[in-house]
């Protein structure tokens, strides 16, 4: 583990292209240890090409990507390194259909960190119990809602003990009665001091759980502020725009 004096998540110069499209517009951002950091914007801003560089599922055309000290590596046993580091929860729940909740939270553990069965299952059944699905443990991803699904998403990627979570819009497909419980989770993780990028129109996980809210369009990071601040008194004419039609809705 790197010692740095430097923040846990640093983009330096980050710029990344699809073809024509400049959609990394020479991004720089720095992520303390604990901080939790908002990431909102229109469509197409480029929100979830960040959070997937991040974690290096698209690679980047130049600039710089560090965790904790350490470049993003390009392959191989760092990259899983690196992966276990960065956890991720994605719109979609992603859980593995033919494994039971408590196998898709110790596959990780046992598979990449060699964690003996026993040990992993005991950390899980913590976890899940953590998230409020403990009694779920033994069905099938199909037999939970999404609420608990997304929850049981979380403890999977808690259960790699990650240093930096990313989220991307994890409560966008649910159901309204079920966002609040996933927001829940998402808040008291913050509470409890991870470091996470949360990409969310939830204004109220914002408030209450964000340190900073970074409005991005176009590919570049427009402005950045205290969630109070940046709601209450945005200065760019596109948050202003952008804020005046989700708080419409
Ligand atoms: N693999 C890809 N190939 C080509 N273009 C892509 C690819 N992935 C994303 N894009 C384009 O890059 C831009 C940014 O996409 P991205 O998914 O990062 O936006 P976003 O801010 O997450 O949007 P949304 O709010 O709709 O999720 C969009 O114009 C999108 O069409
Ligand atoms: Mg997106």
């Amino acid at each position: 583990m790197a010692q740095t004096a430097e923040p846990l998540v640093v983009l330096d110069e980050v710029n990344k292209h699809f073809g024509e499209l400049h959609v990394l517009n020479n991004i720089n951002l720095a992520v303390a240890t604990g901080e939790v950091i908002v990431v909102i914007g229109p469509s197409g801003s480029g929100k979830s090409t960040l959070c997937r560089a991040i974690n290096r599922l698209e690679t980047i055309d130049d600039g710089s990507i560090r965790i904790d000290g350490q470049e993003l590596p390009q392959e191989g046993k760092a990259l899983a390194g690196l992966r276990a580091d960065v956890g991720m929860v994605f719109q979609s729940f992603n859980l593995f259909a033919h494994k039971t909740i408590l196998e898709n939270v110790t596959l990780g553990p046992i598979k990449v960190k060699k964690v003996a069965k026993k040990e992993a299952e005991e950390e899980a059944m913590a976890l899940l119990e953590r998230v409020g699905v403990a009694n779920q443990a033994h069905k099938y991803p199909a037999q939970l809602s999404g609420g608990q699904q997304q929850r049981v998403a979380i403890a999977r990627s808690l259960a790699m003990k990650p240093k930096v979570m990313l989220f991307d819009e994890p409560t966008s497909a649910l159901d309204p009665e079920m966002i609040n419980e996933v927001l829940d989770v998402m808040t008291s993780l913050a509470h409890e001091g991870m470091t996470m990028i949360v990409v969310t129109h939830e204004m109220g996980f914002a408030r209450k759980a964000a340190n900073r809210v970074v409005f991005m369009a176009d590919g570049r990071i427009q402005e950045e502020a205290e969630p109070e601040e940046f709601f209450t008194n945005p200065q760019s004419e596109r948050a202003k725009d952008f804020l005046s039609k989700i708080l419409t809705h």
